[in-house]
């Protein structure tokens, strides 16, 4: 009998901080050796030529949920799975969104219910939470946070999600105290809903004008104050999907004063700009996501910010609404910019995209590119060492990448349920021609090989609690030094 269940022989492993040529055995779906002339395995796979990467974890994506005007996205739990998994994650993190009114007890029940059955790679849920009232702050959020749901999403913009900036505190503070995570959706909805208002009065409806009402300041004013509260409260806080310069600049003053400060950013903010938001006739609302792309300069700063550390976490935010009246369209054919459904597919392409433009063109490392895609995420949500690395004990979740397979991104070749791409026609080179999580080969000679429902829910534990100060957090000494304990 051999001894291990796999082994992948000859390839390059990559984690967040090594690049070595080695052999991986797996056994009972976790790495079991790593080295050179292994024993047997009962199946082998050769990886010459390859590279061995973390299976991506993709942090940040809408999955079989309903928007704040409660349009479905187009994608279910199996065909969101199957598209990551094709795009070389072996994790995904999709919400479960409370819409107000509703119980955050009886939104997890349902994101269970909707993911059980049909996910093919494993998954945890950050929840949403959009109606932080009594029942919701002092029982359901601090037992979910207990029982493994350990990062929530709040939104300061959308009419029917966001919150003010005195629930804010209240929320910061609370995953403060049980050791969880918060998220934000950082764009000052009062500053978005007047240019807005303006726009639409003087006739300007088409979708270029959803990036004019998203002003990167309406962006970068949002950020700043998010970090300011999180700061009065000493309460760690990552801001998502972040586009404008002078919001990464934020980001990046906080974390060089030691404040726990986290950024995301994701691929729509390298690769589309305002331009694409101008397209020929209605095709502009294929790109109109929240913050919008912003212009070639904010490219750029968003491309530093990758290197330079800003940014912890590449994600998605795969928010697929079809160009349809399933999706864009679901206010009919014409609807003006505050009317069209927010959001771009991006699950599949995310890690082709990061390493092709990142890593094939210089502008990463290796190691850099499997930290924001893969073991950050799984550091800073609760995952890691089981996920985001290869390491002996880890689960074996691994992408075998090919970094010279140049492939141009065409609709029909994705898995998702979508009917477009955001990056129809872009070549890139590198993309995974094996993925496997646990264990199990998922994907294989470009076909699924696993079940509806084979993929498994992650359980967390939260942060312990913290009674030091984070970094720079003056507020907190201050009233702290006078015998007050306001978190
Ligand atoms: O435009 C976006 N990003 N839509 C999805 C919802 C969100 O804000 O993440
Ligand atoms: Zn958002
Ligand atoms: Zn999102």
């Amino acid at each position: 009998m051999s001894p291990f269940d796999l082994v992948i022989r000859g390839g390059t492993v990559a984690t967040a901080s090594d690049t070595f040529r080695a052999d991986i055995a797996v056994k009972n779906g976790q790495v079991a050796a790593l080295g050179l002339d292994l024993g047997e395995g009962e199946r082998e796979i050769d990886a010459r030529d390859l590279l061995v990467l973390p299976g991506g974890i993709d942090a940040h994506c809408h999955i079989e949920q309903e928007s704040s005007t409660r349009i479905m996205t187009a994608d279910d739990f199996y065909s969101g799975s199957v598209s990551a998994a094709f795009g070389g994650n072996t994790t995904f993190l999709p919400f479960a969104a409370q819409h107000k009114g509703q119980s955050l007890r009886e939104v997890v029940r349902t994101a269970h219910e909707r993911a059980g059955p049909k996910a093919v790679i494993d998954y945890a849920f950050h929840l949403i939470v959009s109606d932080p009232s009594e029942n919701v702050m002092g029982q359901e959020l601090p037992a979910l946070i207990m029982e493994g749901y350990t990062s929530f999403k709040v939104y300061m913009t959308y009419e029917m999600l966001k919150i003010s900036d005195r629930q804010m505190l209240d929320v910061l503070s609370l995953a403060r105290r049980h050791g969880a995570m918060t998220m934000v959706h950082a764009e000052n909805d009062d500053v978005i809903s007047w240019i807005a208002e303006r726009l639409l009065t003087r006739g300007h409806t088409e979708p270029k004008f959803h990036g004019i009402a998203h002003s990167p300041l309406a962006e970068s004013e949002a950020s700043r104050r998010a970090i300011d509260l999180a700061r009065l409260v000493d309460a760690p806080l990552l801001i998502v999907h972040v586009s404008a310069p002078e919001a990464a600049q934020a980001i990046r003053d906080a974390r060089n004063r030691g404040l726990p400060i986290y950024g995301e950013t994701c691929p729509q903010y390298l690769f589309l700009t305002l331009e694409d938001l101008d397209r020929e006739g209605m095709e502009g609302a294929k790109f109109c996501c929240s913050p919008p792309p912003r212009d070639k300069a904010g490219q750029d700063a968003i491309w530093l910010g990758l290197t330079n550390g800003t940014f912890q976490v590449f994600s998605s935010d795969h928010a697929p609404y079809r160009y349809d009246e399933t999706g864009k369209f679901a206010a009919g054919p014409h609807p003006t910019f505050k009317k069209i459904a927010n959001g771009v597919p991006g699950l599949e392409t995310r890690m082709p995209l990061l390493f092709s433009e990142g890593v094939g063109k210089g502008r990463l490392t290796l190691n850099a590119f499997v930290a924001l895609t893969s073991t950050n995420a799984a550091k800073i949500y609760g995952l890691h060492p089981r996920k985001g690395t290869i390491a002996i004990g880890s689960d074996a979740d691994l992408a075998i990448w090919d970094p010279a397979w140049e492939r141009t991104i065409t609709q029909d070749m994705l898995h998702d349920n979508m009917d477009y791409t955001p990056y129809e026609g872009m070549t890139v080179t590198g993309w995974p021609r094996i993925v496997i999580n646990r264990g199990r080969v998922v994907v294989e000679d470009e076909t699924l090989q696993v079940d509806r429902g084979s993929g498994e829910f992650l359980d967390r534990v939260p942060e312990p609690p913290r009674d030091q100060s984070f970094g720079d957090a003056a507020p907190l000494s201050a009233y702290r030094a006078f015998g007050a304990d306001l978190v």
